[in-house]
């Protein structure tokens, strides 16, 4: 693992950003439903998990000294509310298309009701970090390549290249409110990891199918849909795969979000929604800037 730290990224709250999402078509992505449903599918759980991470640095916040850290959090919280409110209008979309999201969104609450209710703080924070690890990783999955997001319809691109500048910026807040804070050991914070890892991906091929079944594709056409779709995440070179080595770097005893490089096009987004103030532009040129 690289051992360097890079600086902090400041995290900006930006708030009513309009990625027009009720111009995009269904099969947003490529016109491919398994990556169109893949990623409403992950985009569906965000505004009550953002939620939730919220309710879990909330936990600490009183008990935490440094104005720095308590500053950070704050703008965490801000941004991760921002983040529910645009991924929510995808939710409305979703909903108009006849999906059953508002039973996803009950058990997914389910789930976060009992984990703050039964689990320790320490380890209700260690699965938001967990969860900041991943959505740090998954900015730099979807955005290194120029490939990756080729295909998806730019006003959605638009929306996941601001929710990832926003992750990179705030990837190490809840991870230090964990290790300065609440001390949570290194057992229960790889626990965590593990825990969420099985349950996001669990969940996220769970809704995917369920999705791609109410849009009418028969159990034959979405097995064929599954096989060719895992082999673009999990294959030789899926796209998750060659991010391997950064997941595994979480369970070195020493490791630290900011031990991974900001993404080489961070500023181009930045400087180009300070120019047009428009995110739908500020994420075209972000995307055109990869490698
Ligand atoms: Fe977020
Ligand atoms: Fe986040």
């Amino acid at each position: 693992m690289n051992a360097i730290n890079h600086p902090s990224l400041d995290p900006v709250v930006r708030k009513n950003l309009d990625f027009r999402l009720d111009e995009v078509p269904r099969f947003w992505f490529d016109n491919d439903p398994f990556k169109s449903r893949l990623f409403d599918a992950l985009s569906l759980t965000f505004p009550d998990g953002e939620r939730y991470f919220i309710q879990c640095v909330r936990l600490f916040q009183n008990q935490i000294e440094d104005p720095e850290l308590a500053n950070r959090v704050k703008v965490f919280i801000q941004q991760e509310a921002q983040h529910g409110i645009s991924h929510d209008k995808m939710n409305k979309i979703l909903i108009n298309q006849g999906m059953p999201i508002e039973k996803y969104i009950r058990q997914v609450n389910q789930r976060f009701k009992h984990a703050l209710k039964r689990y320790p703080n320490t380890f209700n924070i260690a699965i938001t970090a967990s969860c900041e690890h991943l959505t740090a990783l998954m900015a730099t999955t979807f955005f290194s390549e120029k490939s990756t997001m080729q295909g998806a319809h730019p006003f959605i691109r638009g929306l996941f290249a601001w929710h990832s500048i926003e992750e990179m910026e705030h990837r190490d807040v809840a991870y230090d409110v964990m290790v300065d804070v609440a001390k949570t050991s290194n057992v229960v914070r790889y626990t965590a990891l593990i825990l969420v890892t099985i349950m996001m991906f669990g969940f996220t091929m769970q809704r995917t199918h369920g999705l791609l079944k109410q849009d009418g594709f028969t159990r034959i056409e979405r097995v064929k849909m599954f096989k060719e779709g895992l082999k673009w995440l999990l294959g030789q070179k899926g796209i998750l795969t060659v991010k391997k080595q950064d997941y595994l770097d979480w369970f070195d005893p020493k490791f630290h979000p900011s031990q991974h490089p900001i993404i080489q096009q961070y500023q181009v987004w930045v400087d180009t929604l300070n120019t047009t103030q428009d995110p739908i532009v500020a994420g075209e040129a972000f995307w055109q800037a990869a490698h």
